[in-house]
């Protein structure tokens, strides 16, 4: 296992640039132009939430995002997607209601230390986080890292594939339980992203002839192209998972 340190944003904010190109390296291209606008508020108004790993001469490894907020423990009022979790952390802040759980946001590990395990101590730390705010619960749209693997599987079914273990299926999934997470639900549309045929294109580095689905690297349903309309829109789904955190003794 690599050597590391765990930080914050808001110890460490000359890392702000390292994050963003964390993420340039996380993820496809075309997710980049989705349809959220509060992304800033992690670096603007919740630092203290945005954990960091580095190594030993103090450079980004990996970095989880996370926000506050209050959550009445039921599927029904979990926000719909990306941009409303950071919403609903801003409004909450302003109105000076006090967070009882915390949601995940994302997690990257920087591609020459991946598959080392510092996923899951990401997730480790993300509870711990939700341990200290006296937050009851940890909260993770999650993205299946598998699942652009299998792009016409239909999500709901995608999310229940277990291995020969009866362990889940898709590695991501498989450490959030590990860890300690139960599924709450899935969220068919956390993040839509739509582009002319000419972006999508050259996000994607394919090319569009024909209206209709394509299977695009990365997308973990296909993207619908429509040439008459000049439009391309993807919708990204993910499973809304549950860490229950204890009270610190
Ligand atoms: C997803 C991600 C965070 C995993 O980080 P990581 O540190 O490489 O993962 P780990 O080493 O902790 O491994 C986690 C699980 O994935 C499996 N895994 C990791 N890399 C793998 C690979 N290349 N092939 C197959 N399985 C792999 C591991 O075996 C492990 O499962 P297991 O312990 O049950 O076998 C990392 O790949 C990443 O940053 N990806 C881009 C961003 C992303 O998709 N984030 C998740 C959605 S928010």
């Amino acid at each position: 296992m690599t050597d590391f340190t765990v930080s914050t944003l808001d110890r460490r904010p000359e890392l702000r640039d390292r994050i963003d190109q964390l993420s340039a390296g996380s993820w496809p291209r075309f997710l980049l132009h989705g349809n959220v606008s509060r992304w800033h508020l992690l670096f603007d108004a919740f630092p203290r939430y945005q954990i960091l790993l580095c190594g030993p001469a103090g450079e980004l490894i990996a970095a989880g995002h996370t926000v506050p907020l209050v959550w009445d423990g039921s599927p029904s009022d979990l926000p719909s997607t990306i941009d409303d979790v950071l919403l609903r952390a801003e409004s909450d802040a302003e109105r000076g209601r006090k967070p009882d759980s915390l949601s995940a946001l994302a997690a990257m590990v920087d591609a020459g230390h991946r598959g080392c395990g510092l996923s899951g101590i990401l997730v480790e730390e993300m509870r711990a986080l939700a341990r200290c705010l006296s937050c009851g619960s940890l909260i993770a749209p999650v993205r299946p890292t598998w699942k652009s693997r299998y792009p016409l599987a239909p999500f709901e079914r995608y999310v229940d594939w277990e291995r020969a273990d009866g362990s889940p299926f898709d590695p991501w999934i498989r450490v959030h339980r590990r860890l300690g997470a139960v599924p709450l639900c899935v969220a068919p549309n956390t993040l839509t992203v739509e582009g002319s045929v000419g972006e999508w294109e050259e996000w994607t580095g394919m090319e569009f002839p024909e209206t209709g689905p394509y299977i695009v690297p990365g997308a973990l349903q296909p993207v619908s192209i429509d040439r008459e309309r000049d439009l391309g829109r993807y919708e990204d789904p993910n499973l809304w998972m549950l860490h229950p955190i204890e009270p610190e003794p």
